[in-house]
């Protein structure tokens, strides 16, 4: 075999492993992960960490509260489905700005920007459930985190 054709075999072996792990990158979850997407240049809060499968079996969460289609729409999947990042869609890293006198973002348009997306996924359901959790309880606090300092532990990063 010459040069030239070790090359090539080389580069297609290459590329078909990079087509391979394309394929399967988003159909694998850590059961908990810590939430740094790397689109972010750089994170100014410390790092929520994420309990993926709990959420799904023990709290009985459906995939579809958090995962939906291109329209919003809420997809029915199973462990091995492929299923795509959030900030492939809400694709701004970060919340959305907050410029005096500029007319604040609302809806979708908020939502473009990744923090604000996934803000409003999560703390909207910990503050529904908390409530009911209260109130089945009789107590002043439910377990679920809704302040910056319980998710983001300790608050903004030093
Ligand atoms: C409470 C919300 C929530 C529930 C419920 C949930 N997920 Fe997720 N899942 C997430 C978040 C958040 C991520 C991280 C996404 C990211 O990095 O943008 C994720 C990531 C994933 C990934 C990895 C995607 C990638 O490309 O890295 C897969 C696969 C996945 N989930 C499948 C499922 C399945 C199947 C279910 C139901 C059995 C499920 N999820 C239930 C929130 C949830
Ligand atoms: C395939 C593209 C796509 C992906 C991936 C995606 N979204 Fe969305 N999302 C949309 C679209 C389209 C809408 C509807 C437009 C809008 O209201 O922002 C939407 C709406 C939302 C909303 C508004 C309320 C609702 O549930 O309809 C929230 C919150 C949200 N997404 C959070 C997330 C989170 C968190 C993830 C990752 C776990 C995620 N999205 C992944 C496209 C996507
Ligand atoms: C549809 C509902 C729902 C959504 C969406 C959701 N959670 Fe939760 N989460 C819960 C419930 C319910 C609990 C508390 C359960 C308990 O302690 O009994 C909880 C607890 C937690 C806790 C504390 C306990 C633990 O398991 O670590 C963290 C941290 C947390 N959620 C992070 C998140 C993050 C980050 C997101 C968004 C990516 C998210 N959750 C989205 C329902 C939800
Ligand atoms: C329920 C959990 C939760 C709560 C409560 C929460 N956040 Fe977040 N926040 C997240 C998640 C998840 C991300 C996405 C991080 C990622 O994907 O890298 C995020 C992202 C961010 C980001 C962009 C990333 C960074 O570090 O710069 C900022 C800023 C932020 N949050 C600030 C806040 C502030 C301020 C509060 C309180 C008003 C708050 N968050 C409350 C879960 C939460």
């Amino acid at each position: 075999m010459n040069k030239t054709r070790m090359m090539t075999l080389l580069l297609a072996m290459v590329m078909s492993l990079a087509v391979v792990s394309l394929l399967w990158a988003g159909t694998k979850v850590e059961d908990e992960f810590v939430m740094q997407t790397k689109e972010y240049k750089k994170h100014t809060y410390n790092l929520v960490h994420f309990t993926h499968k709990k959420h799904a079996e023990e709290y009985k969460i459906s995939c579809g509260e958090c995962h939906h289609d291109d329209q919003g729409k809420a997809l029915d999947l199973k462990m091995g489905d492929n299923v795509q990042r959030c900030i492939e869609c809400h694709t701004k890293p970060g919340k959305a700005p907050k410029g005096k006198g500029k007319k604040k973002l609302k809806g979708a348009e908020k939502r473009a920007y990744h923090a604000e997306a996934l803000h409003q996924n999560c703390i909207k359901c910990h503050k529904a459930f908390n409530k009911s959790y209260k109130k089945e309880h009789k107590v002043k606090k439910g377990p679920a985190p809704t302040s910056c300092k319980k998710c983001h532990p300790g608050g903004k990063m030093k």
